[in-house]
């Protein structure tokens, strides 16, 4: 048996950490790379306070183009795959860079979005939080709260700190795994990427699905070179074997 096999059968606590790659194949573009969001928008123009402050209308709009997107996609087999993890492991969480819920609409239940949700909007003044879908739609975008304020994603944007609570948690879900497995993230944004770093400092099982090789590749004693949507029900039929009774 090999330490992996060893590893994946012994595991109790796996933590799966997901960047945009995972969604990929459900029709919403990566960030960096090919065709990636970055290639044909400059961030500091639509995702980060100050263009917000300065040009509202043109973030909502961006925004509400990329709402539209992730409110038609629907979970793909990779998705489905870590969610039906959750009858392998005793403790299964997702820790996600993903903005679009498709994790929880695949059924997982125990989600950490460090980088918040489009499905929540949040007044820039007054903090109060809605569901985006929610909002009446408002010409010019963004809609107004009832303090006056604009309602902007509530995502994080370039500049802003994670949430603090989420952050903590997902920390500690990773300092306690035994598996963790990085799913189609470039693992180039901190403090996020500081997690796979975390994970093998903390002696976890490191796995790695990814279409192309990034700079934690060096870390993960087990690399799935592939789309995510083939390479995870592939990994979970084979971790199920090993963890099936025998
Ligand atoms: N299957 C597996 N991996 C894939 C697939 C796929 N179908 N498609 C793309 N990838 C890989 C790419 O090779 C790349 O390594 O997914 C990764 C996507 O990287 P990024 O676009 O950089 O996305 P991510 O790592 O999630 O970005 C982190 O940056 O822009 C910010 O806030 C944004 O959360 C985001 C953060």
């Amino acid at each position: 048996m090999s330490s992996v096999e060893g590893a994946v059968r012994a595991a109790r606590r796996a933590v799966v950490f997901t960047g945009a790659g995972i969604s990929q194949e459900s029709g919403i573009g990566t960030f960096r790379g090919p065709g990636g969001l970055w290639e044909r928008f400059r961030p500091e123009e639509v995702a980060t306070p100050e263009a917000f402050a300065a040009r509202p209308e043109l973030v909502a709009r961006w925004y509400a183009e990329r709402f539209a997107a992730m409110r038609a996609a629907v979970p793909n087999p990779g998705h489905r795959a870590i969610a039906s993890w959750e009858a392998l492991f005793p403790s299964l969480v997702v820790v996600t860079q993903n903005i679009d819920r498709l994790h929880q609409r695949a059924g997982s239940r125990d989600v950490l979005e460090l980088h918040g949700t489009l499905w929540v909007s949040r007044c820039a003044r007054c903090r109060r939080e809605v569901a985006t879908e929610s909002l009446p739609p408002a010409e010019p975008p963004p809609a107004r709260c009832d303090c006056g304020g604009m309602f902007r994603p509530g995502v994080v944007w370039f500049g802003e700190a994670l949430p603090l609570d989420v952050f903590a948690r997902a920390e500690a879900e990773v300092a306690a795994a035994d598996l963790f497995v990085a799913v189609g993230t470039s693992a180039t944004v901190w403090p996020a990427a500081g997690l796979i770093e975390l994970a093998a400092a903390s002696g976890a099982l490191l796995v790695e699905v990814n279409r192309d090789e990034t700079p934690m590749s060096r870390l993960a004693a087990l690399t799935r070179r592939g789309a995510a949507g083939e390479e995870l029900p592939r990994l979970g039929e084979e971790w199920g074997r090993w963890r099936s009774p025998s």
